[in-house]
């Protein structure tokens, strides 16, 4: 089995990752296709809500994830039956909830949320999924997470819709089948590799969410503009998707913050320009990284002549944890070309250096 780490979590403007206590295990929203809301008070996902996409039509980018997920749905509805269930794996921020809540909208059926780590007791798994209706999507954030227990109680549940439970203790101790209704398991992670292979084989389609090209994020940036009645030049939401880490959860982000800004200067119609003020304020700097990227690559190249350095190391330089330092912070560094994995540990690149030099040398932008 392998070895269960703690939730990468991340302080910040940026944070990407849901609180675990805002979990949206076992509250239903009436009207809405979830069950979801967590604990008291606006979290992450419900800030999110009103800018999410519900339609396959209405979800920009992701196309190769798009098609394969338009043609399942479309062969199951003709069929009547439950969709296979489905792995969403890939950095945070991308859309995973979003795609579940898409899939379930295009399915015409109810999305019931959960995350890993609300799981805890096998009688909140047993719940969820009891009170399933026939081909409803069941969505479990963090999946990596499940504890033993759970995860094999999943098991004859994504295989036979069959719950086994166990009754009573010792020598009287029987197990008791109960049938389940056909569902389907929409799965997510940040780190495919931590899940265990009887859980990753049990899922009928995996995908790999990618970070969004800048067109795409553009057209984010744009279409939220227009749901937050904002007056904002193409050139400005270009600005904002050059900075969001290819992420349109920091894309929406950091549009709330320019909102913000534009809204006590009294500027109506929001350019570049004011977009580069706000952004500047909350330390994101041209190529969206936020202070906790620079720390990284500057321990890398001041603190250990530009690497190797093993995960382990820096997590501990940084005061971070390794998981979250691999699965949050690293993805969007490598695919900048910042930061290069070696089989001897870490390195920061020519365009690492270049970039923190064009930091002023060491300071914050
Ligand atoms: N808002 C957040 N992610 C989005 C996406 N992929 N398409 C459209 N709007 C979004």
């Amino acid at each position: 089995m392998a070895p269960r780490k703690s939730a990468p979590r991340r302080s910040g403007l940026l944070d990407p990752s849901p609180d675990p206590a805002a979990s949206h295990a076992d509250e239903e929203q009436p009207g809405s296709n979830r069950a979801g809301g967590g604990a008291e008070g606006a979290t992450a996902h419900q800030r999110e809500d009103g800018l999410r996409p519900r339609r396959l039509d209405d979800y920009i980018g992701q196309a190769e994830l798009k098609q394969v997920l338009s043609i399942a749905v479309q062969a199951t509805r003709s069929r009547g039956e439950a969709l296979d269930h489905v792995l969403l794996h890939g950095p945070p921020g991308l859309g995973k909830t979003t795609m579940a809540l898409v899939v379930a909208e295009e399915l015409g059926v109810r999305c019931r949320i959960t995350s890993a780590p609300a799981l805890e007791r096998p009688r909140d798994i047993v719940g969820l999924l009891m009170n399933l209706q026939p081909r409803e999507v069941l969505f479990i954030d963090e999946i990596h997470r499940l504890n033993r227990v759970a995860e094999e109680l999943l098991y004859p549940a994504m295989e036979d819709f069959r719950l086994d439970l166990t009754v009573g203790q010792g020598s009287t101790a029987r197990t008791r089948s109960l049938p389940l209704a056909p569902f389907t398991l929409v799965g997510a992670t940040t780190r495919a590799g931590a899940l265990s292979s009887p859980l990753r084989d049990r899922f009928g389609l995996i995908q790999r969410l990618e970070f969004y090209a800048l067109d795409d994020l553009q057209a984010i940036v744009e279409r939220a503009a227009r749901l937050l009645q904002l007056d904002l030049e193409a050139a400005a939401a270009l600005e904002v998707a050059r900075r969001c880490r290819g992420t349109p959860r920091i894309a929406n982000r950091l549009l709330r913050r320019v909102r913000d800004v534009a809204a006590v200067g009294g500027q109506g119609r929001i350019g570049a320009e004011l977009v580069d003020q706000a952004l500047r304020l909350h330390r994101v700097d041209g190529r969206g990284l936020d202070a906790s990227d620079r720390r990284l690559l500057r321990l890398l190249q001041d603190g250990h002549g530009g690497g190797p350095v093993g995960l382990e190391t820096l997590a501990a330089g940084l005061g971070e944890d390794p998981a979250t330092l691999e699965a949050v912070v690293e993805p969007y560094l490598l695919q900048l070309g910042f930061l290069q994995r070696t089989p001897r540990g870490r390195v920061v690149t020519e365009a690492g250096r270049a970039h923190l030099a064009g930091c002023g040398g060491g300071a914050e932008p």
